[in-house]
């Protein structure tokens, strides 16, 4: 987590700082800090708190400076405060650096370093690298980053600058991502492209065990001992109208209503209303290989795992394969059992979430292949999997995830249905009918928007519950999961998820009039059973919400309150379900005044473990 952005060129130095921290905060919000030169001086300015409080400190004493780092934190070892919060300094504050990572073994290399005399002033991993540096410079700060950075353990994306080697920035990059923009006579460095984007589309991503040497004379890049590395230049497809807010309150409700367009692009050219085929080409991997596939194992974390959940259905309904889902944090600890008729799918989001990725590590080579569902064109996870399908849902601000997850489940299912017509489990009839059911799913997702006003009614309602139980079952279990973990994480209301049929098991046990029940049922194989899971509920005064079918006229005898969404192919109905269920958490969370995009204590992309 954190984020670290750079800049050296000739505009003021503080304002692009500051904006480009405001988008990276989403990594990270604890506190934040800049370091510039100015003549021969580093200026250090730090806050406990927001990038506005920074913005405002730096307002009432404002620094001068040529070129500078910036960082916002993520707490990790050392509780935020300003102390804590980077740049951090060496015992002459003539080094500075901004850190996104871990360094597992600093206790050691710290008391090394304080026995050789070094003054450490803060509760950090971090302020090692500041020491270390300071101990191995001789006037190249390159030649020192690279003798300090010999030592470390862990994971880090470093940037370093020196009053005594000025007009350089040195970054290093070992696991979290470092991309490199090239504008005019200016060159910016940063944790994500989002901040670039607003100077240039051009852009560097440095591999591990690479560094980047900034200059105004433009960029040299290196490995950790110093050869000279050949990096190709990238044009972006995103703008930075991409990741403006346009006219809606937070950035999360914008990207809820992204989502019939972000299907839309995921979709396009990917399949053939002529033949019913999936085109995927674009992954790399041969037919004939996944013609042998026997099993698919899919690993994500958080929102991405739910849409793992959901792909299981996809893959065993249509490819007619066995699913194993994982979450990356746990599966890279498990005696892993993988062949080579196996199918790995990692799903990231952001394409850096080092649980993911150390999953998708272990199992490179020892499977099939490791495809990658992501949305961050050549991140880390995309650049290290057999094949990736990119998920085209622009740039995802808010923190919590939305169109990102709709736009992995059609990633998923167009994945499971290119196995499926290499395996030969479906045939062109079928196919044909699911390709076009999943083209009307945009336009039934702009159905479900335009009733966003009476969802709002409705979950203001619920603005002062403590509790929420989310039920589903079959394919909507997973988004029944994804309900519940959107209130959580930005109403801070305690939700959990249970299969309906689990509820007798236990979860019953909680009901009374002050926890609230959101049910799923839609018209498909499970009806049934759910219609008597909520009679249970019911029957012991539970209150009931259901997202049902439009035209179901049972389901308003039987509960409190229905969302109504249109009717779809059973597989595809989570498309239609999750929509309500984020505009209800969304409305929950903003009527509580909480910070719909930046809830507290999560960070959007998590490269640490
Ligand atoms: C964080 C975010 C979640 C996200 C998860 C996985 O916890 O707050 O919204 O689902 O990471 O991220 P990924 O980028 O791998 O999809």
């Amino acid at each position: 987590m954190c984020g670290i952005i750079g800049y050296i060129g000739p505009k003021k130095v503080v304002p692009i700082l500051i904006e480009g921290l405001k988008k990276l905060e989403y990594r990270g919000y604890d506190s934040a800090g800049v370091a510039l030169v100015d003549k021969g001086k580093i200026h250090v300015k730090r806050v406990k708190g927001k990038i506005k409080e920074l913005e405002a400190s730096l307002k009432k004493s404002p620094l001068a400076g040529s070129y500078g780092l910036g960082h916002t934190r993520w707490a990790t070892h050392g509780r935020p405060s300003e102390e804590n919060a980077h740049p951090h300094r060496d015992c002459s504050g003539r080094i500075v650096i901004v850190h996104n990572g871990i360094i597992e073994n600093y206790l050691v290399l710290k008391r090394k370093l304080k026995d050789e005399g070094h003054t450490f002033t803060t509760e950090t991993d971090t302020e090692v690298i500041a020491h270390l540096i300071e101990k191995h410079f001789k006037g190249s700060l390159e030649n020192a980053v690279r003798a300090a950075i010999a030592v470390l353990e862990g994971a880090f994306a470093i940037a370093a600058i020196s009053a005594d080697d000025p007009d350089k920035i040195v970054a290093a990059k070992l696991g979290p991502p470092v991309v490199v923009g090239f504008g005019d006579d200016e060159y910016l460095l940063s944790s994500d492209i989002n901040p670039i984007l607003s100077h240039t589309q051009k852009v560097a991503f440095l591999d591990d065990g690479e560094m980047a040497i900034l200059e105004p004379s433009g960029v040299t890049f290196t490995d950790f001992k110093g050869n000279a590395v050949k990096k190709k230049v990238e044009t972006l497809a995103w703008n930075p109208m991409m990741i403006e807010k346009r006219g809606f309150k937070h950035f999360m409700l914008k990207e809820i209503f992204e989502q019939p367009e972000v299907v839309r692009d995921t979709l396009l050219g990917r399949t053939s209303l002529d033949s019913g085929k999936v085109l995927l080409d674009e992954l790399g991997v041969k037919p004939q290989l996944l013609k042998k596939v026997r099993k698919a194992v899919l690993i994500a974390c958080g929102t991405s795992y739910h849409a793992g959940l959901v792909g299981r259905y996809f893959f065993e309904s249509l490819a007619k394969l066995p699913v194993d889902v994982e979450y990356g944090s746990e599966f890279r600890y498990r005696d892993i059992i993988l062949d080579k008729e196996t199918l790995v799918v990692v799903i990231s989001q952001s394409g850096e979430t080092a649980d993911t990725l150390a999953a998708l590590r272990a199992s490179k080579g020892k499977c099939a292949a490791v495809l990658a569902v992501t949305n961050t064109v050549s991140s880390s996870i995309a650049r290290e999997a057999d094949g990736v399908l990119y998920t085209h849902a622009g740039p995802e601000i808010g923190v919590a995830a939305t169109k990102t997850f709709t736009a992995q489940m059609t990633a998923l299912a167009l994945i499971a249905l290119y196995v499926a017509q290499a395996r030969g489990a479906v045939d062109k009839k079928a196919s044909l009918a699911f390709i076009q059911e999943f083209q009307r799913i945009p336009h039934k997702m702009e159905k479900i928007l335009g009733q966003a006003k009476t969802i709002e009614d409705l979950a203001l309602h619920f603005v002062p519950f403590s509790h929420f139980l989310y039920l589903g079952r079959w394919v909507n279990f997973p988004v029944a999961m994804e309900g519940a973990l959107k209130l959580k994480e930005i109403s801070y209301i305690h939700a959990e998820a249970y299969p309906g049929g689990e509820m007798k098991h236990g979860p019953i046990a909680l009901i009374d009039e002050n926890m609230p029940t959101m049910a799923i049922i839609p018209e498909d194989r499970v009806y049934d059973k759910m219609l008597s899971n909520i009679s249970e509920i019911k029957a012991r005064l539970g209150y009931v919400l259901a997202v049902a079918h439009e035209n179901d006229a049972q389901i308003r005898q039987r509960v409190d309150a229905v969302i109504p969404v249109p009717a779809a192919h059973p597989l595809l109905m989570p498309f239609l379900t999750v929509v309500p269920l984020q505009l209800f958490a969304y409305y929950i969370a903003a009527k509580r005044g909480a910070d719909v995009d930046q809830p507290r204590n999560l960070a959007k992309s998590v490269t640490v473990e």
